[in-house]
């Protein structure tokens, strides 16, 4: 029996209304424009409304991919929610996702990787329908990071921001799709970027609280040696596992984190700015929503043709990362 092909049936992202522009965090914190603009290419962010929770900007991504994939929830089989701002603890983001979309046949669960979190779920998902186990998955990277972000934090407080990508996944033609999948992890590194307060080894106290251990804390220049070295890395080894060289990519989808972290990817890749898709200007860090985001941005925007060779690359908090080779 021919192996099964997976690919994406369909693309959907949302972002919420409210910009965060880096005119406004210098009245919060002592930065400038001009700073965040070389250092970081962000220029806004987007920022979830009071009422909304992670899951209702999953929701709004998934029903426009569902819609671009020409299914209904419940032909769901699985639903994949790649997140470090869940909710609440439990139950998981995708069950609350499940409930809202009526995708009353899927199995869900939550994916912890960060901002590797997209590229790990579509791993996962590729696996369960090559195996024959499920015929159609949603895979979401959906973040409302202004919960968890510090305002009052100038090395963070600049760069992330709120929104939410999905994709349906199932069955295409034989030599399109997923062609491979590099994943990786460094728990060595765990300590550079991480969120310790409110988990079962710094539970939740007043001190806990005023010491703003709920808030991510980061070693912003570690992280950054760290992603210069591994995106080049991990696409190199993803680009080698399907067979495809680096003149053959038509566009490169990278993780939303630092417009000098992608440059130095697209040098260790030979490729040009027009062969990659950056939105960070416009949502900075968006986590496990960036990649998703960028690519539904990318299917707008009519920049992805049947055929064309993509490399999905993200890396973040674990340390994790994550590469993949797609026939469109
Ligand atoms: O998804 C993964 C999430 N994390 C990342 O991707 C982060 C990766 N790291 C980065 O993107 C960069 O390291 C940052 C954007 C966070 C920082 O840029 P940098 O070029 O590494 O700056 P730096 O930390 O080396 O700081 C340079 C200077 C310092 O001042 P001194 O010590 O040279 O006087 C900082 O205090 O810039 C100062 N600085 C700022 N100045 C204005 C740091 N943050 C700011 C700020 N505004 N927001």
């Amino acid at each position: 029996m021919n192996e099964i092909s997976v690919g994406i049936l369909g693309t959907g992202k949302y972002v919420p209304e409210r910009r965060l522009t880096n005119h406004e965090l210098e009245q919060m914190v002592e930065t400038n424009d001009e700073w965040i603009v070389t250092r970081t290419g962000i220029r806004e962010r987007r920022i979830a409304a009071m009422e909304q929770a992670t899951s209702d900007l999953a929701y709004e991504a998934s029903i426009r991919a569902l819609d671009a994939a020409g299914i209904t929830a419940d032909q769901l089989d699985l639903i994949i929610v790649a997140t470090i701002t869940p909710d609440m603890f439990f139950p998981s983001t995708a069950c609350l996702l499940q409930e809202k979309l009526g995708a009353k046949k899927a199995a869900a669960f939550d994916l912890s990787a960060a901002c590797s979190g997209f590229i790990y779920g579509l791993a996962n998902a590729t696996g369960f329908i090559k195996m024959g186990m499920y015929r159609h998955v949603l895979v979401v990277g959906a973040e409302c990071l202004s919960r968890i972000t510090d305002y009052t934090d100038r090395n963070t407080s600049i760069l992330f921001g709120d929104g939410s990508g999905a994709v349906v996944l199932g069955e295409v033609p034989s030599g399109r799709g997923f062609q491979s999948f590099k994943l990786g992890a460094d728990g060595a590194g765990g300590e550079l970027l991480r969120i310790c307060g409110g988990g079962s080894r710094l539970p939740s106290t007043e001190q806990t609280v005023s010491d703003r251990r709920h808030y991510i804390e980061m070693n912003g220049r570690d992280v950054f040696k760290f992603a210069v070295r591994v995106m080049g890395s991990a696409a190199e080894e993803a680009l080698s596992m399907a067979g495809i060289e680096k003149s053959d990519i038509d566009l490169l989808i990278p993780h939303q984190a630092n417009i000098r972290i992608i440059q130095s990817a697209l040098e260790r890749l030979n490729l040009s700015e027009d062969k990659c898709m950056i939105n960070l200007d416009r949502y900075g860090n968006m986590s496990a929503a960036s990649i998703p985001v960028a690519l539904a941005e990318a299917v707008e925007e009519g920049r992805v043709k049947e055929g064309d060779h993509l490399v999905l690359v993200g890396f973040g908090g674990g340390l994790t990362w994550g590469a993949s080779v797609l026939v469109w």
